[in-house]
């Protein structure tokens, strides 16, 4: 009998999500795996249908597919988490360029001006509710998608993914995630027999499924696709999810993790991923300093970055190779593996360090005071505070007047986007934009499971086509790191 134990937090959390989380379950799944049924020969990624499978998709190899690396991170963006996730894909992928990361985002104690400078760097950003509830409303979730396009220019449109805060998934939020037309859920848990690929849920849940989900008359939500959450598990075989580094010492967990991610790579290849709560791994003063276990985590990524095909990727960048998979040695070349920042001379408040002063939006970013609470933004203040009934109020300054900030136009990605100057700086294919693929220094080509001919394609390729995608953003401020925002302690999940 094994058991599904996440462990959180050395702090407090909601009993009840001990009693349900932490719960000894078993993992044979009476609960309805044996119902999951899905014939490939009418569920065809062509209908954006996908069945539920260990294989590789497109008949691939192990030794012809990509291991992909997703480090993903939850719950508020805040300076000193953000640099600890930035270390965290600080990596070059086999093409030269960084690889990338997904957070998803609560909005509460958010600064805004740092989710634009993740996604500007090419990372994604996603959806973890307004407040970090349980069961989230309908409007829990959507007014995230309004606050990351209003205070961080996101295009509403490439906010795809979602994760119930606390993994705490249930039918009705699924069916609300597809009502609003997310691309993906990544909530659920795969443990051993249940290790698929993503898949989309129009045969329902086929993992996770001692949770009763699995079960017919539950989910079924045709095109949208569900990227498990891959465990680790322990020496007693116990599963761990989120957190790993919290669950042993350095030593020990890095051990886990390593057989975890050598049972993905000498296998099947399916993903791989690294989930986190960068408050972990974050130093504050007056609290124990986690940096043996960062420095174990980094250890980690490093030596695992340096085999041969392993890619550090977005959740998007992932289910855009499973919309059509292509051999390792080709995915370098694909339009959504580039990495790409516009060359733009001046600087504007748009995530980046236009004018390569060592600054992102230096002098440009709003300080939103509200008395108990603060945000910052590249875009206008909200007059008052927002909050889950009114996610994004009416502005203080107004249209036509100095100071005012001008909405992301239409069809105008983030970093185009000069919202002082109300202008797109490219409208056209032709922007000029430079790569920032380096060569890869660490390259193993002493692969013995793989081709690695990877290795030779080029991702540096002046070609265009901006994908939103460029390089990593390595300047910080370094400032001593204020004193963050806590009250959302029990909020760790
Ligand atoms: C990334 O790694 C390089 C080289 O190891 C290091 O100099 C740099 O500070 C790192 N950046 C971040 C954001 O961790
Ligand atoms: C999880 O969802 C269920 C069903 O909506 C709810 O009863 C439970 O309280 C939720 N758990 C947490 C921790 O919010
Ligand atoms: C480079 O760009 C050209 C033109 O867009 C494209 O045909 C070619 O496949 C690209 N090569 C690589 C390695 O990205
Ligand atoms: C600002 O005002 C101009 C002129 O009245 C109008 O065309 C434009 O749509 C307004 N923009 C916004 C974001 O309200
Ligand atoms: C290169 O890969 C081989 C086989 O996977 C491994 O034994 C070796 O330690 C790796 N070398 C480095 C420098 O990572
Ligand atoms: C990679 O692309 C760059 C820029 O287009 C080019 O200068 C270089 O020769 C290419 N290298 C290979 C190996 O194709
Ligand atoms: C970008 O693409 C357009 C149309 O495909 C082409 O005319 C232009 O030369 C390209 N620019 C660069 C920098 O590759
Ligand atoms: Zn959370």
């Amino acid at each position: 009998m094994k058991s599904l134990s996440i462990i959180a937090s050395v702090l407090l959390i909601v009993s009840s999500v001990m009693a349900q989380e932490g719960a000894t379950v078993p993992v044979t799944n009476t609960g309805g795996a044996s119902t999951y049924s899905c014939d490939p020969n009418t569920c065809k990624i062509e209908n954006n249908c996908r069945c539920a499978s260990v294989n590789a998709p497109g008949g691939l190899s192990p030794a012809d597919t990509p291991q992909f690396v997703t480090v993903t991170y939850d719950d508020s963006v805040q300076e000193a988490l953000m640099k600890t996730a930035l270390s965290m894909v600080n990596v070059t992928n086999p093409n030269g360029c960084p690889g990338h990361g997904t957070w998803f985002v609560s909005m509460e104690y958010t600064d805004f001006s740092l989710v634009q400078q993740w996604y500007a760097a090419g990372n994604e950003v996603a959806d973890h509710t307004f407040s970090h509830v349980g069961t989230p409303s309908a409007q829990e979730i959507s007014s995230v998608r309004e606050m990351l396009n209003a205070y961080a220019g996101i295009p509403v449109s490439k906010i795809q993914g979602f994760r119930a805060p606390f993994l705490n998934y249930t039918k009705d939020t699924l069916n609300i995630v597809g009502q609003q037309q997310f691309v993906y859920d990544s909530s659920s848990s795969a443990v051993t027999d249940d290790v698929y690929w993503p898949y989309t849920l129009d045969n329902g849940m086929a993992n996770d499924c001692w949770t009763g989900i699995c079960a017919a008359g539950q989910v079924k939500l045709p095109g949208l696709w569900e990227i498990p959450m891959y465990s680790v598990l322990n020496t007693a075989n116990v599963p761990q999810l989120m957190d790993v580094y919290l669950a042993g010492t350095a030593t020990e967990t890095s051990q886990w993790s390593q057989a975890a991610f050598d049972k993905h790579y000498n296998g099947n290849r399916q993903p791989f991923g690294i989930y986190v709560h960068p408050t972990h791994l974050s130093t504050y003063a007056g609290t124990p300093d986690p940096k043996e276990k960062f420095d174990a985590v980094i250890k980690l990524i490093k030596d695992i970055s340096a085999k041969p095909n392993v890619w550090f990727v977005t959740n998007q960048q992932l289910l855009q190779w499973m919309k059509n998979p292509v051999k390792a040695s080709e995915l370098g070349a694909q339009d959504y593996m580039q990495c790409k920042q516009p060359v733009i001379a001046k600087e504007i408040c748009n995530g980046l360090d236009d004018d390569h002063n060592g600054a992102i939006d230096d002098g440009l970013v709003n300080s939103c005071n509200f008395g108990t609470t603060s945000m910052k933004t590249c875009f206008n203040c909200p007059a008052t505070a927002p909050s889950l009934s009114s996610p994004v109020p009416a502005s203080s300054a107004q249209n036509g007047t100095a100071g005012y900030r001008y909405p992301l136009g239409d069809g105008c990605d983030t970093t185009w986007w000069d919202p002082i100057g109300n202008t797109c700086l490219c409208t056209s294919s032709d922007c000029q934009v430079k790569s920032m693929a380096v060569p890869k220094s660490n390259t193993n080509t002493t692969d013995s499971t793989s081709d690695a001919s990877s290795q030779d394609s080029n991702g540096s390729n002046g070609s265009n086509g901006s994908n939103g995608a460029s390089g990593l953003v390595s300047h910080f401020a370094s400032t001593a790191i204020i004193a963050v925002l806590f009250a959302g302690l029990s909020q760790i999940l």
